[in-house]
């Protein structure tokens, strides 16, 4: 069986998740749906980022006392885990790097590289950023603030112990240029060639315990912790097993994707593929960084409170709204704005318009035309029919889905989507059931409805991936015995793939009433 391995970055449990947190596991989300349709098996795995200075002061800003982080950040991690399970977001694995295996990693990982002479000592001066968690130089420092948030940085003056990073330069930037998949897309490949013109420095990978004591500890220097982003960054091969599982591990690893927003892709593309090297690790096979949800032209982030939170905004409009608006608005890798009138507008026009009518009108006809119970029809309908241009725009939607879900262009994957949609409300427009009733066709009026509801199925398992729910649901309305998890994409491929015929519709209320602009 194939396999796919996917990520999503573990999120720092400073402060409670928000949409950009969303965004990552949703896209994830879909992915694994999608994949597992395809018959492969999945491990997705999303996380926490518990260590760190950031951490260890949100945690004594709360009124923990130091050495009470663990129970800090033990009571904000139930609030991911709600947020997940709230959006469907179905991981297979739930990694803290405040888990024992984990831990036990790192330490690996560091003893190894230490004994190859890959780490040293050495007087360290610079700066520090602690909420974005980096190191600065003197020349990168702008006056004493950060180059990427503008807060002040932290003067650091002490030994500390560094990853020989230099030495691989040369090797990184041949591995990019002969793996075009590597780091997608392009423009982020771009950008991290474009940094590595410059001379890369070694990466400070300690922090002495009189500075920091929230880490895991160095099992070579005792009075030192890890630098997070190296703590974290293993995260990646802890949870497969790379300590405690080896035979998971040498199944799932490489990674096929980690994807990241493009604001740590320098940890993502340059430390984390020469970490692994060091030990003797594949890089993982593809790091995709997405763009930003932007407000008001900003960045959304916690500082700057300028935040959509998730729960308000799938109490308000349902959680498949919302995941339906993350992937389809923006194609993924670029950034978004994020409002309201847009959300809106894509509700009413492709949910409740498009996708909502159409299965309400078809429901109602078979209904009405034929109590409620879908007729048999057994052979194709003719090459010439209008039928036919429907039935081979739905058997071929696989393979235009594919090629997209390829690059993770799911706006692209579903427009196409709902060109089937649409395709399907215009046949119903030009077949005009009403008139076939009238004239009393009753074959003709089968076929109809027959091939409408074969659409209509194909459609469900198609949004499946991106609106679990709505699909569930669209399932259930048609009636079908077997479930739609037993399928897979490639059974979408007949014209009469689902056992239709003979079943009994189960008509429920709109799948997405309209909102009222007035
Ligand atoms: N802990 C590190 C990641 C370690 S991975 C080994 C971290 N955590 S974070 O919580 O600050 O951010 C996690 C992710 O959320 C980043 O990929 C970041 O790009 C994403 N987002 C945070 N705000 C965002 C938006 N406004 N829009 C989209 N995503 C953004 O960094």
């Amino acid at each position: 069986m194939k396999k796919l391995y996917i990520t999503t970055p573990l999120y720092y449990v400073n402060a409670s998740p928000h949409i950009g947190h969303s965004y990552t596991n949703i896209a994830v989300d879909a992915i694994s749906r999608f994949y597992r349709l395809k018959g492969y098996e999945v491990f997705f795995m999303t996380g926490t980022d518990e260590h760190g200075e950031k951490i260890e002061k949100a945690a004594l800003e709360k009124g923990y006392s130091g050495g009470e982080e663990k129970k800090f950040v033990d009571e904000i991690v139930p609030s991911f885990k709600e947020l997940w399970s709230k959006l469907n977001v179905s991981y297979d694995y739930f990694i803290r790097t405040t888990d024992s295996n984990h831990e036990k990693t790192v330490q690996k990982v560091l003893e190894i590289l230490y004994e190859n002479r890959e780490i040293y000592q050495k007087d360290y001066k610079g700066w520090f950023c602690v909420p974005c968690e980096n190191f600065w130089s003197d020349t990168q420092s702008q006056n004493g603030s950060c180059p990427d948030c503008k807060r002040t940085l932290e003067k650091v003056e002490e030994m500390n112990y560094f990853f020989r990073l230099s030495k691989y330069q040369s090797w990184l930037i041949d591995y990019i240029k002969t793996h075009p998949d590597f780091i997608k897309p392009d423009i982020r490949k771009n950008e991290v060639l474009g940094f590595l013109k410059e001379e890369l420095q070694d990466l400070c990978i300690s922090r002495p315990k009189s500075r920091t004591r929230w880490g895991i500890e160095i099992p070579f220097a005792r009075d030192y912790v890890t630098y997070v982003w190296f703590d974290a960054l293993i995260n990646y091969i802890s949870g497969p097993g790379y300590v405690d599982d080896r035979k998971a591990f040498d199944r799932l690893w490489p990674a096929d994707y980690h994807l990241i927003g493009k604001d740590i892709l320098r940890h993502h593309a340059v430390y984390w593929p020469i970490m692994l090297h060091a030990i003797g690790e594949e890089p993982p096979r593809t790091i995709f960084a997405h763009g930003w949800w932007i407000q008001k032209g900003e960045k959304m982030s916690k500082s700057k409170g300028n935040i959509v939170d998730p729960l308000v905004w799938i109490a308000e409009y349902g959680v498949d709204a919302f995941r339906y608006f993350l992937l389809r608005e923006v194609p993924f890798g670029l950034d978004g704005t994020f409002s309201e009138e847009a959300f809106i507008a894509r509700y009413n026009g492709d949910l409740a318009n498009d996708l909502g009518n159409l299965l309400n009108r078809s429901l109602t006809m078979v209904e009405k035309y034929f109590d409620g119970v879908v007729p048999v029809v057994s052979s194709r309908p003719t090459v010439a029919s209008m039928e036919e241009g429907l039935i081979s725009k739905a058997t071929t939607l696989g393979s235009e889905v594919d090629k997209h879900m390829t690059n993770l262009d799911f706006s692209a994957t579903l427009e196409n989507i709902w060109g089937v949609v649409n395709s399907a409300n215009k046949y119903i427009e030009d077949k005009a059931p009403w008139k076939l009733a009238k004239e009393d066709k009753k074959e003709e009026l089968s076929v109809f409805i027959f091939v409408l509801l074969q659409i209509i199925a194909t459609i469900a398992i198609f949004i499946y991936p991106y609106m679990p729910d709505t699909a569930l649901s669209i399932w259930r309305q048609l009636g079908l015995k077997r479930s739609l998890e037993e399928h897979k994409l490639e059974d979408t491929k007949g014209w009469n793939w689902t056992e239709f015929g003979g079943i009994t519709v189960k008509k429920e209320g709109p799948l997405f009433p309209r909102i009222d602009v007035g």
